[in-house]
């Protein structure tokens, strides 16, 4: 079993109960909507957390703007400037260490990690899905679930593993797909179910209120 609690700092005497914070890193290589829902949450006290970091792997990517806007340290890391993938992470590592960065989470970035960053981060990296796994695991996950022509679909945020949209499931959320329903129209009530849901899957995250056991994440009540 595994009480799940990251680096954390300590919150002023404003805040209550002397608990600690964690410093976050959102990875994201694109639009950044997930990004901005949790700075947004963050502002409003959703969870006792910082967003201090976003790693980024693209220059073009939208994120970057919104993060630069909300105050929060970017680094862009290009795959290409590293001859090799373990290089690439090893910078990306000394970041994260740098910041005392104690939850990953990941937000569209578009680069599967190594198993063996997936292990110096073992449990403390999650990662949200727009449908409801195990089905219509890759980056397709809206459009395929559609065209099978489900009457439900939704998002899931897990813990990542060593495999793609596979490790223990925190949260899922159900979005129904109706008659009219466009792949764009469904993918706009996914994304905005998104934004509900990472917020609070983070919370449960800074609060020590996940524990995993096995495949399963048991969320202890408060
Ligand atoms: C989201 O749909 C998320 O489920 C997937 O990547 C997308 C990122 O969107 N993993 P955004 O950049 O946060 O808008």
């Amino acid at each position: 079993m595994y009480v799940l609690r990251g680096m954390r700092e300590s919150l002023s005497d404003e805040d209550d109960q002397g608990e600690e914070m964690i410093r976050i890193a959102v990875f994201a290589s694109g639009r950044g909507s997930n990004f901005s829902a949790l700075a947004r949450a963050q502002k409003k006290g959703v969870y006792k957390g910082s967003l201090s970091l976003l790693v980024c792997d693209n220059p073009k990517a939208p994120v970057i703007g919104k993060a630069k806007r909300a105050g929060v340290k970017v680094v862009l890391v290009k795959r290409g400037d590293f001859s090799s993938k373990a290089e690439f992470e090893q910078a990306i590592f000394q970041r994260l260490d740098e910041e005392g960065i104690g939850l990953i989470v990941m937000a569209g970035f578009m680069r599967m990690l190594s198993p063996e960053f997936v292990r110096r981060y073992k449990n403390r990296i999650i990662n949200i899905h727009p449908a409801l796994l195990p089905s219509f695991k890759g980056s397709h996950g809206i459009k395929d679930a559609f065209d099978y022509g489900v009457k439900v679909t939704g998002v899931s945020v897990h813990f990542v593993d060593e495999e793609m949209d596979h490790g223990p499931i925190i949260l899922q959320k159900e979005v129904r797909v109706k008659e009219d329903d466009t792949v764009e129209t469904l993918e706009a009530r996914i994304h905005r179910a998104e934004h509900e849901l990472y917020p609070q899957a983070v919370r449960l995250f800074s609060e020590g209120r996940l524990k995993i056991e096995g495949r399963k994440v048991n969320i202890s009540v408060r």
